[in-house]
């Protein structure tokens, strides 16, 4: 009788425990470390990133608070996490600007990001934009090549325009008003620069287009506006930053290598794969075909 009563009340606990843990997770696979928040605000903090002690590896720690989380080893702010591409979308502050009024120059060099060793700049995803007339927009960084030697990266994009009329309204950012231009990979390091070229620039001339501004951020979100060219519309809409896509890598290692690290391999699940990435030297983690999840939790991948 007392086995019946106590196989009976085991039998209840574990209901209650299974309901407890699925209404927690509302029915998904746990994408954190178990005792460990899963989100900040309404983003999603998927392992390795976590917020506290223990919830994260190195490099990435997110802080969160009431504007919602950030990357704490560069400071931006962090839109959304991507495990299966192993991208992070964040918002970019650092717009290059310098404004020329005929009264006088006011400007701003911006300074640059620099990145932790473990995210790269995305360069399938963003391009260097330059708004403005008569101006040279810049990009400064530095890449590695193939033996690991580091030499330096200028790219830089024109855009010329002399009145409003010659200012594109297609909305494309096609050297009138806006140029775009990509540049290469493996950089963890950037500054951007926003110049009138004083040949061609003449600030009488171009009173009607004062300011001009330079940034990095995603090829796709950006839609150029002429407005942007005769007004600091631009400046006043995005004061927090554009948005910029990062790759990242969980470990420096080739696949190869890092499979023979035991405990640490970051591709703990069961039914994960690693990748080479190309962005850079390095791995990331993948659920196997017809597996979901986190591959960087044990148990992570679920089919
Ligand atoms: C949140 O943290 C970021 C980065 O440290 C900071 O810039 C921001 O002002 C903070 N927001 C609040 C509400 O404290
Ligand atoms: C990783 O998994 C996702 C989802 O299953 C898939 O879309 C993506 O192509 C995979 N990436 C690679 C490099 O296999
Ligand atoms: C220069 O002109 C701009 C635009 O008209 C104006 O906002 C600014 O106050 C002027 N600055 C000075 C120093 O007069
Ligand atoms: C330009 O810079 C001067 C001096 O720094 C400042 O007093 C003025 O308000 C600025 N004007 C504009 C339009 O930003
Ligand atoms: C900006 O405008 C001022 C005044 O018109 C001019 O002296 C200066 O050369 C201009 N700067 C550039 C870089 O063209
Ligand atoms: C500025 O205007 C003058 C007179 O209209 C013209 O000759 C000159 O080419 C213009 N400069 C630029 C850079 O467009
Ligand atoms: C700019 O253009 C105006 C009008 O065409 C002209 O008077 C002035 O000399 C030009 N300034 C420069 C620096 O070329
Ligand atoms: C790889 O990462 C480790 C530790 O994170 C670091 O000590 C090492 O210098 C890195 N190697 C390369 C080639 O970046
Ligand atoms: C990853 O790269 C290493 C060396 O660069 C290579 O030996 C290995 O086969 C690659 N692994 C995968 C899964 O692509
Ligand atoms: C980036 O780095 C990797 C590994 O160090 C290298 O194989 C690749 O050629 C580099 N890519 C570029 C565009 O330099």
């Amino acid at each position: 009788g007392q086995t019946l009563l106590l196989l009976v009340v085991a039998t209840l606990t574990l209901q209650h425990s299974a309901t407890a843990y699925e209404s927690e997770s509302s029915g998904s696979i746990r994408m954190a470390r178990p005792d460990c928040p899963d989100k900040c605000g309404s983003v999603s903090i998927p392992y390795p990133f976590g917020t506290g002690k223990g919830c994260f590896q190195e490099p990435f720690d997110v802080t969160c608070n009431a504007t919602g989380p950030y990357l704490a080893s560069t400071r931006v702010r962090i839109l959304d996490i991507n495990l299966a591409m192993g991208e992070i979308r964040v918002l970019n502050p650092h717009i290059a600007w310098e404004c020329n009024y005929t009264n006088g120059t006011n400007s701003s060099g911006s300074d640059g990001l620099t990145l932790d060793p473990f995210h790269k700049l995305s360069n399938t995803k963003n391009k260097l934009i330059s708004i403005g007339c008569a101006t040279l927009g810049l990009i400064l960084g530095a890449t590695k090549g193939k033996n690991q030697l580091e030499f330096p990266i200028v790219n830089t994009c024109f855009s010329f325009c002399t009145d409003a009329s010659s200012v594109d309204d297609s909305k494309e950012c096609i050297g009138m008003g806006c140029c775009q231009t990509p540049f290469p990979g493996n950089i963890s390091s950037f500054n951007t620069g926003s110049a009138p070229l004083p040949s061609l620039y003449n600030s009488t001339n171009q009173s009607f287009s004062p300011c001009s501004y330079s940034f990095v951020t995603e090829e796709d979100w950006f839609k150029f506006d002429r407005s942007y060219v005769s007004s600091t519309n631009f400046a006043t809409k995005y004061t927090d930053g554009v948005p910029l896509v990062l790759d990242w890598v969980v470990g420096n290692k080739s696949c190869s290598e890092a499979t023979k690290m035991g405990s640490q391999y970051a591709c703990q699940a069961k039914n994960s794969q690693c990748i080479n990435v190309s962005n850079g030297p390095g791995y990331r983690c993948n659920c196997s075909q017809g597996y979901e999840g986190n591959p960087y939790l044990q148990g992570g991948c679920q089919g």
